[in-house]
């Protein structure tokens, strides 16, 4: 009993930040993200009568800091296959972890759809998100490709709070060169952060109240393929999210002195008539989203930039997918 999936990260343009129900991590916010094509977990999951214990390798090393929300996520799909066998996952990054690149939204969505596979659960992506969205709220988003939103929904237990796709890669593809400007794991995970500022910023209620019209703006934006408007928008709501972030207490500053270069310098190409904006998660990495026609042009200008230690250009990639 054991199968594969592959799985791509995805970063938000309305971003998730805040939570309705933590037990069953239902948002309090939609959020409408693109799936990245190079950015990907590979996770393999075998449950067996001989297998002892779940255990979780990543990268080769055993997470024993992860292994209770792994858990949460098993515990889900052997109750739903009535079965209690242990499980041994083995998953494995191509990008770093934990460092503002959404590692948890590929490695859940992967997680969930290789644990139900390997249990020969046959299930709708719609399904696969609900169940990627208890792991990891944005991995909900992760099971579909291109260009994707996710509901907060209305049903208290979770049942219409799922991710759908809105636009496919074919019909806008875009690019995103992603400065790393940091390598290491940050110190505040998303899901900290987040509890930290629903509890004490006093920007969170503003946030949870405008998010829809940034939403609206966004589907629009991407319905009609208006750039411009896109990135108005998505750069709007990424600094109303840090702005949340900032005005925690204590104060969530996941930004570095090369993060914030990075952002006047896209700033300066979109000024000077280059379709390109920028977007930042919990984290200090800068994804900068632009037309294909002009990716080489903005990563020579980001790597140039003191601090930014690699760069990477990667097009808009397809929905989980076991391998
Ligand atoms: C800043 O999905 O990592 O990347 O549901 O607690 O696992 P949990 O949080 P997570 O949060 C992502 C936050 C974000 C914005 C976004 O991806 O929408």
């Amino acid at each position: 009993m054991k199968a594969t999936a592959k799985a791509r990260a995805n970063i938000a343009l309305v971003k998730y930040w805040g939570k309705l129900n933590t037990d069953l991590n239902i948002p309090a916010v939609g959020s409408i993200s693109i799936t990245l094509d190079k950015l990907w977990t590979e996770t393999e999951v075998e449950f067996g009568k001989s297998i002892s214990a779940d255990t979780f390798f990543l990268n080769n090393e055993a997470r024993k800091d992860q292994l209770d929300r792994v858990i949460s996520c098993l515990d889900i799909l052997r109750s739903l296959a009535k079965v209690s066998y242990a499980a041994r996952v083995v998953s494995h990054n191509n990008f770093p972890t934990g460092a503002g690149l959404a590692s948890s939204a590929s490695g859940f969505a992967a997680l969930t759809m290789a644990a139900a596979r390997s249990l020969g659960l046959d299930f709708p992506p719609k399904k696969l998100s609900i169940i990627a969205r208890q792991g990891s709220g944005s991995a909900a988003r992760s099971i579909f490709g291109g260009f994707v939103e996710m509901h907060v929904g209305s049903k208290g237990d979770g049942s219409d709070s799922f991710a759908e796709p809105i636009l496919s890669s074919d019909d806008w593809p875009l690019d995103v060169v992603v400065a790393i400007t940091e390598r290491k794991e940050k110190e505040v995970s998303s899901r900290i952060g987040m509890a930290k500022s629903e509890l004490t910023s006093p920007y969170y209620g503003e946030w949870v109240k405008t998010s829809p019209i940034d939403l609206n703006s966004v589907r629009e934006a991407i319905q009609a393929q208006d750039f411009e408007q896109l990135a108005e928008v998505a750069e709007l709501n990424c600094l109303k999210m840090h702005a949340v972030a900032i005005a925690s207490q204590p104060p969530l500053v996941y930004w570095n002195s090369a993060t914030v270069a990075c952002i006047h310098a896209v700033r300066e190409l979109r000024r000077s008539g280059i379709p390109v904006f920028f977007t930042i998660d919990a984290g200090p990495q800068i994804k900068a989203v632009c037309t294909p026609g002009v990716s080489k042009n903005v990563e020579k200008v980001l790597r140039d930039i003191p601090g930014v230690l690699d760069t990477l250009v990667t097009g808009l990639g397809p929905g989980v997918e076991e391998i």
